[in-house]
């Protein structure tokens, strides 16, 4: 996140204190998740998924301890650097490297996190406050992801779970004391200043906080005032900012706001800022798990259906190049945004059930993420753009509040949130990869991807997949006692999706549950063998705005893959408009700032009557995303740039739509690729007939 001085948000409404009457009686508890996570630790990732997960141990991710200044030498951690007021670096980076660490068995990452985790436990202050501020610089906020990790982290690792807990419970004591008074720690002060934009972002991020204290009265409230707990909770949701306000009919903005005057924008900001509204999806149901308010479910299906609908990308990116835009394929989608949109719905699908967020969830981690990382993971996006024929740094852009090198692969280009938070994308969709599914005792493949879990009982699955590279999936698992095990069938598969069972040689469709996807087997105690064959329909034309399209192919997003040349430099520091320099050796020879410049044409109409699926390469690890495309034809169409010139000054406008679209050039062969692997791309693809 960052804010524009424009952009200095109005308290949105006043918090009154009015006694201590709870939200909900403590006495219904909390609302059950549909499905609960499984401890960190248990699951394990494998085949292509592993590796991808090993380079960013290897790359940017695995090495901000060593050097990076708002980790290293973050407040937190005793130094002085800190990319904003908010001291979220180290926060975020701790919730993204808690779980990749535990996810590989890393020990140089494992002691990265164990030394931070000391540092910072061995540093709370004396009435319980968790981290460097003092007095009224205290906002809850970046305790949010701090505390999710130490969630994860008690729970992968026994001889941490007494002393995080210790401290967790000491410091929501404390919370609840703050709330008491007046919401202190919701509205903190900056020096002089109160009520800068960036104050709403505990409130309007409160449910961040709320998992890990549902999740300390779950299952860590013994000998513990979990009555205080409840109040706290009570209280963290009174004083919010209500995401229930926002996704309702007469509020929501389905428009590009782009296109509205400040004066219905600003008041809105919190709502619409593009990595609130990624964390913020789940909102209503961590609320409902408090509150009891089953409305709060018909709430997120419009929330995820009208932000996916009018503000994101075929391939599940919101766009908002800081506040939601619209569907024009030039907007932005900041990286932070998708990975933790990620984390919003590998959760709703773990507390609603409903098939349609892990189909999302998959979409986002097997095509936008991705696209957003370089190859090597040692450089991200700020933001990516669905039409991006060329990774520049641009003299026009199109962005509400992104500069120039937004766009391109770097270290910090435009700002470190990025850098910070991206860690978290892989390592917490494969930790939500399996999980329990409390009805029926059972266990569940719910997103779909290469990995193994290893329950308490010894029962052990393991699934062997290059999904979604292929569809099938091989299922080897051991149980001790008779098994029902499920796996997701995702909405986008025919319904003759098969189940083969090479031991009797038979097989039966599948039958999944509609609302979860989930199709049950019973299993024998001991071992079984089977694999699921997902019945894909082929390639999936999408239409975008604008007689566009998006191609799918199973749970791939393919984009036309342009040729480019990609040239590096030591890396940017973000202020300055990206223009000047890091000190010499701050940063690993690794970390370089990327510019890829498209070869030949892209301004390409393509008809999709011509488009065929190849399969090619050995599909085990490695460099995956090339190894299925589509080949088909087009031609060259007129196609500006944006606000006129031409070449590569700006970025693609929209194309011409209807009879202004005609063959400028000659018929030529066009290729797609999986979008995660595409990084210069056009996704919102114009159609043409050819004769
Ligand atoms: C409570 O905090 C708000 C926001 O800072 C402030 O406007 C209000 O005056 C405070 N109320 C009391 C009773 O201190
Ligand atoms: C537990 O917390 C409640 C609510 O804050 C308080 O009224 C009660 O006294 C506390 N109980 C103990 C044993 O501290
Ligand atoms: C339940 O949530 C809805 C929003 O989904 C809200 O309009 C309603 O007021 C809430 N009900 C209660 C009792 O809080
Ligand atoms: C569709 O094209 C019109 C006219 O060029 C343009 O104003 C509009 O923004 C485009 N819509 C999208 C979603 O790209
Ligand atoms: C990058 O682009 C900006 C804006 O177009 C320009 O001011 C700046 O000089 C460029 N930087 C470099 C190093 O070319
Ligand atoms: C398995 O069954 C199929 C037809 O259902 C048959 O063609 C095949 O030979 C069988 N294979 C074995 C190993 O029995
Ligand atoms: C499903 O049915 C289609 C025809 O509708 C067929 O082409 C395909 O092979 C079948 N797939 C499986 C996995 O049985």
């Amino acid at each position: 996140m960052k804010l524009d001085s424009r952009w200095n948000c109005v308290w949105i409404a006043a918090v009154g204190f009015d006694g201590l009457r709870g939200v909900m009686a403590q006495d219904e508890g909390l609302v059950p998740m549909t499905f609960e996570p499984l401890p960190l630790g248990s699951i394990k990732p494998a085949g292509w998924l592993k590796d991808q997960l090993q380079l960013s141990a290897d790359g940017l991710a695995g090495h901000e301890h060593d050097f990076y200044d708002y980790v290293a030498h973050s407040t937190w951690l005793g130094g002085t650097k800190e990319y904003s007021n908010l001291r979220e670096g180290f926060p975020y980076w701790f919730n993204g490297l808690v779980p990749l660490a535990y996810l590989l068995d890393d020990s140089r990452l494992l002691d990265q996190v164990r030394s931070a985790a000391d540092y910072v436990l061995g540093h709370q202050q004396d009435d319980g406050w968790l981290g460097p501020e003092k007095g009224n610089e205290r906002n809850f906020w970046g305790r949010m992801p701090f505390f999710l990790g130490l969630m994860n982290m008690a729970d992968a690792d026994k001889t941490y779970e007494r002393k995080i807990m210790d401290a967790l419970w000491k410091s929501s004591g404390l919370m609840n004391s703050m709330l008491r008074d007046n919401y202190t720690g919701y509205h903190y002060h900056d020096g002089d200043k109160v009520g800068q934009g960036d104050e709403q972002w505990g409130r309007v991020r409160v449910q961040d906080m709320l998992i890990t204290l549902q999740w300390m009265y779950e299952f860590h409230s013994d000998s513990h005032n979990a009555t205080q707990l409840w109040e706290t909770m009570d209280l963290l949701i009174k004083g919010s900012l209500n995401w229930a306000d926002w996704y309702n009919a007469e509020t929501y903005i389905k428009q590009d706001l782009n296109t509205l005057p400040v004066s219905i924008t600003e008041p809105l900001f919190p709502y619409t800022h593009g990595v609130n509204v990624g964390q913020g999806l789940k909102a209503p149901a961590v609320f409902r798990r408090h509150t009891h308010n089953t409305s709060l479910i018909r709430t997120t299906q419009d929330a995820v259906s009208w932000t996916f609908q009018h503000h994101a990308s075929a391939s599940g990116a919101i766009l908002a190049d800081e506040r939601l835009a619209g569907l024009a394929p030039y907007y932005g989608s900041e990286t932070c945004t998708l990975v933790e949109t990620m984390f919003s719905l590998s959760y709703l699908y773990q507390a609603l059930g409903d098939n349609t967020y892990a189909d999302l969830c998959e979409k986002i981690a097997y095509n936008a993420f991705p696209v957003q990382m370089s190859k090597d993971w040692w450089a991200r996006q700020y933001v990516s753009q669905p039409n991006q024929p060329y990774s520049e740094n641009l003299t026009k852009t199109p962005f509400w509040n992104v500069n120039s090198w937004g766009q391109t692969y770097g270290l910090e280009t435009d700002y470190p949130c990025c850098t910070v938070n991206h860690g978290q994308g892989y390592p917490k969709f494969a930790a939500a990869m399996f999980v329990q599914v409390p009805d029926s005792g059972g266990h569940a493949h719910a997103l779909l991807g290469p990995g193994s879990v290893t329950l308490d009982d010894g029962t052990s699955i393991a699934c062997t997949t290059t999904y979604p590279f292929s569809n099938t999936l091989t299922y080897t698992i051991t149980s001790p006692t008779a098994l029902n095990f499920y796996m997701r069938i995702p909405a986008w598969t025919l319904p003759n999706s098969t189940l083969l069972f090479p031991s009797t040689n038979t097989s039966h469709p599948v039958s999944p549950d509609p609302y979860s996807g989930l199709h049950a087997v019973s299993l024998p105690p001991g071992p079984s063998t089977f694999s699921l064959t997902l019945s894909n329909p082929g390639i999936r034309v999408e239409q975008r705005a604008n007689d566009t399209v998006a191609i799918h192919y199973g749970a791939l997003v393919f984009a036309l893959a342009l040729p480019y040349i990609a040239t590096s430099s030591p890396p940017k520091a973000y202020g300055g408009g990206g223009n000047e320099g890091l000190p010499e050796g701050y940063a690993p020879e690794e970390a370089r700032d990327w510019v890829m410049r498209s070869e030949g044409e892209w301004r390409w109409g393509v008809d999709v009557r011509t488009l065929e699926v190849h399969y090619g390469g050995d599909m085990e690890g490695g460099e995956v995303w090339g190894k299925v495309w589509i080949s088909g034809r087009g031609c060259e169409i007129e196609w500006g740039v944006l606000g006129g010139g031409d070449g590569e000054e700006g970025v693609p406008d929209v194309p011409p739509t209807g009879g202004e679209r005609r063959c400028v050039g000659g018929v030529g062969e066009v290729r797609l690729e999986p979008l995660g692997g595409a990084k210069v791309h056009v996704l919102d693809i114009p159609v043409v007939e050819l004769d």
